[in-house]
């Protein structure tokens, strides 16, 4: 195992500090009572570490240093530092103090210092209660790295079982906190005790400064470890009441990889593959509409929710479980009532909403939040609870005159501690508010002008001229179109179906019901096709359709060969699933296929768009 980075470090640290830690002006305090909890049931690593401290120098001292060993600094994502007032069970509010990082004189380089700043000087002879959370992502590594469908997931944690503190600590005592009761094995010293799901390390006294005594857990976990490798979350306000967030994923399970081959049998019967998940919840918020969750293939509806006056539970399933390494893109999008959300406060208005994944439990790797202001948005400003990057752009959708101010926000290693909420302030004038339905009016106004004058013009043909017959054909023509994208468009809803069929399959491992309804598409095309014929041999015979047949007869080619794809992409896949082949397999099966296939759908859906105008 590569435990010993850590411990090198921690050596090295040793060494380098035995003689820095005596000359320094905070040996001022002394810890007169450590304890620390840390919380192992989920994919994040959560630290609280409770520090009573006392100054026992003439100074008064206003900062209280806090160090990370670099491998642990490059995983720390969250901390805030607070004072507990009341004692013992009472303790009441924890009010959180400014903390930044530090870089105090001399420190060895494998350190990284976060200074909290106390609210007042702590004077000679008084002490003060410290509650220092932290949170860790991507420390808990699986061991071993790769399992199969049967096996249980197991993860390994590394600490000290002494706090690294740069001040001497009287007492001190450390609680790992496990999933279950199922562990491995875990590094014992004195003082060492398993008992239930809980390890505890401890009472120890009289440690002096900078003291270490490597630790390691190695424990069963099968919580999900679902991570996204990122996010893009677009929260668009719209002053006309309501505000649209849409989601889009790329997740992975961040676990320990399957190997081996994935049966689907195995996993329904027999419960196995405990380390996968099947579904994610997300929490919205009480009054989301208009929720819907797709995937590249399309909407899908094995979706749940639940909702009561304080929140929305989305429970979505993914179209196949997910293992160890697996992927999976996704987007899911709701709106909201923009006055549960739009603020005006000092001559502006603000949105106050939570800035991360409503998913429980999820770490995000790269997430990018866009909140898209009004058009005509100005003095924009932005206020987060914790570092992110910030930056803005422009966004042009239909009926904008000049675009829509975005505002971009990104953060990387987003735990579920930094949902918080957030704050975007900006200035907006209402006349600009009147744009769009200006637009619109006087959109309408042209448009019913052009009708008057078109209908007068019309009048004036005489029923027997040559142009009153020429309308007569170009009528039947366009009719003709019309009757050929009719049936186009169940032979689109026929596609649908017989997606939907697959769909069924992967759920329910049908296979008969799966290939009626291929038998059953197959016969319904025959008989479009057939449909067709008589439209399109019309289309050929008039001459004033001469520019419209290429455009319909290439529609119709699409179509036909579109069809032929779908066809295979079903038998490819009721044939694999007649062999149960892993679901893996099957999706590099028709990898190929599906990409044809969703190429032609564009193709198609463009043509028809095309032929919409004529
Ligand atoms: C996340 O962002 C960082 C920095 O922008 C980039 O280096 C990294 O490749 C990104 N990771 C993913 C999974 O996109
Ligand atoms: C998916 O559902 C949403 C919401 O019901 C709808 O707006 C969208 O058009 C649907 N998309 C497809 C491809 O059916
Ligand atoms: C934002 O909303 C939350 C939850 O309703 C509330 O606690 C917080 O005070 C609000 N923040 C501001 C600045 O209004």
């Amino acid at each position: 195992m590569n435990n010993n980075r850590l411990i090198t470090t921690l050596f090295i640290l040793f060494i380098a500090t035995s003689s820095f830690s005596t000359s320094l002006a905070f040996s001022n305090l002394i810890i007169s009572k450590l304890d620390s909890q840390i919380d192992l049931t989920s994919q994040v690593v959560r630290s609280t570490i409770t520090l009573k401290i006392k100054n026992n120098g003439d100074d008064p001292v206003s900062e209280v240093l806090l160090p990370f060993p670099e491998q642990q600094a490059e995983k720390l994502t969250f901390l805030v530092a607070g004072s507990s007032e009341g004692k013992g069970k009472r303790k009441s509010s924890f009010s959180a103090l400014s903390t930044k990082v530090a870089n105090p004189e001399g420190s060895p380089p494998a350190l990284t210092w976060y200074s909290v700043l106390l609210s007042q000087p702590l004077s000679k002879g008084d002490t003060l209660t410290l509650e220092v959370k932290t949170v860790f992502a991507h420390s808990l590594r699986p061991f071993p790295e790769k399992i199969t469908q049967a096996d249980a997931q197991l993860l390994v944690f590394q600490d000290s079982a002494y706090y690294l503190s740069p001040y001497p600590v009287k007492v001190q005592s450390l609680t790992v906190k496990l999933p279950d009761q199922n562990v491995e094995s875990y590094t014992k010293i004195e003082n060492t005790q398993l008992s239930g799901s809980e390890i505890k390390y401890g009472p120890y006294q009289n440690i002096p400064s900078f003291s270490f005594k490597p630790i390691a857990v190695h424990f069963v976990s099968n919580r999900p470890l679902a991570v996204a490798e990122e996010l893009v979350r677009e929260i668009e306000i719209s002053h006309w009441g309501n505000i649209q967030v849409t989601e889009h994923y790329k997740l992975i399970h961040g676990g320990a990889q399957l190997t081996g081959e994935f049966s689907r049998l195995d996993f329904q019967a027999r419960f196995k593959g405990v380390s996968a998940f099947r579904n994610l919840i997300a929490t919205l918020p009480p009054r989301a509409r208009s929720i819907y969750y797709r995937d590249e293939i399309g909407n899908i509806s094995t979706s749940n929710l639940r909702s009561d006056s304080r929140k929305t539970l989305l429970d979505i399933e993914p179209r196949y479980p997910m293992f160890g390494g697996w992927k999976t893109s996704f987007t899911i999008g709701y709106s909201m009532p923009l006055k549960d959300f739009l603020f005006q406060a000092e001559g502006k208005r603000f949105v106050n909403i939570t800035f991360s994944s409503p998913f429980n439990d999820i770490v995000v790797e790269n997430l990018t939040v866009k909140v898209v202001l009004p058009e005509g948005s100005k003095d924009i400003s932005v206020s987060v609870p914790f570092p992110v990057k910030q930056s803005q752009e422009t966004k042009i959708s239909h009926l904008d005159m000049v675009g829509r101010p975005v505002v971009v926000l990104e953060k990387s290693n987003v735990v579920p501690e930094h949902n918080l909420y957030f704050q975007v302030y900006y200035r907006f004038n209402s006349f600009s508010l009147l744009w769009e339905p200006l637009m619109l009016i006087s959109g309408f106004f042209f448009l019913f002008v052009t009708c008057i004058i078109y209908m007068h013009a019309d009048l004036t043909i005489s029923k027997s001229s040559a142009s009153y017959l020429a309308k007569l054909q170009w009528d039947e023509v366009q009719s003709t179109v019309q009757q050929i994208q009719n049936i186009l468009s169940q032979c689109l809803a026929m596609h649908d179906k017989l997606e939907a069929s697959l769909r069924d399959l992967s759920r329910t491992g049908d296979i008969k019901t799966c290939k009626a309804a291929r038998k059953a598409a197959d016969g319904m095309s025959k008989e479009l096709f057939k449909e067709m014929k008589p439209l399109l041999s019309f289309l050929h015979s008039s001459p004033q359709a001469a520019g419209v047949v290429p455009k319909v007869e290439e529609v119709v080619a699409k179509e036909r060969e579109l069809l032929e794809k779908l066809m295979l992409k079903h038998s490819t896949v009721t044939d694999s699933y007649e062999k149960k082949l892993g679901g893996r397999e099957i999706e590099n099966r028709v990898a190929s296929i599906q990409q044809k296939v969703m190429a032609l759908r564009q193709e198609v859906d463009d043509l028809l768009d095309v032929i919409d105008e004529i």
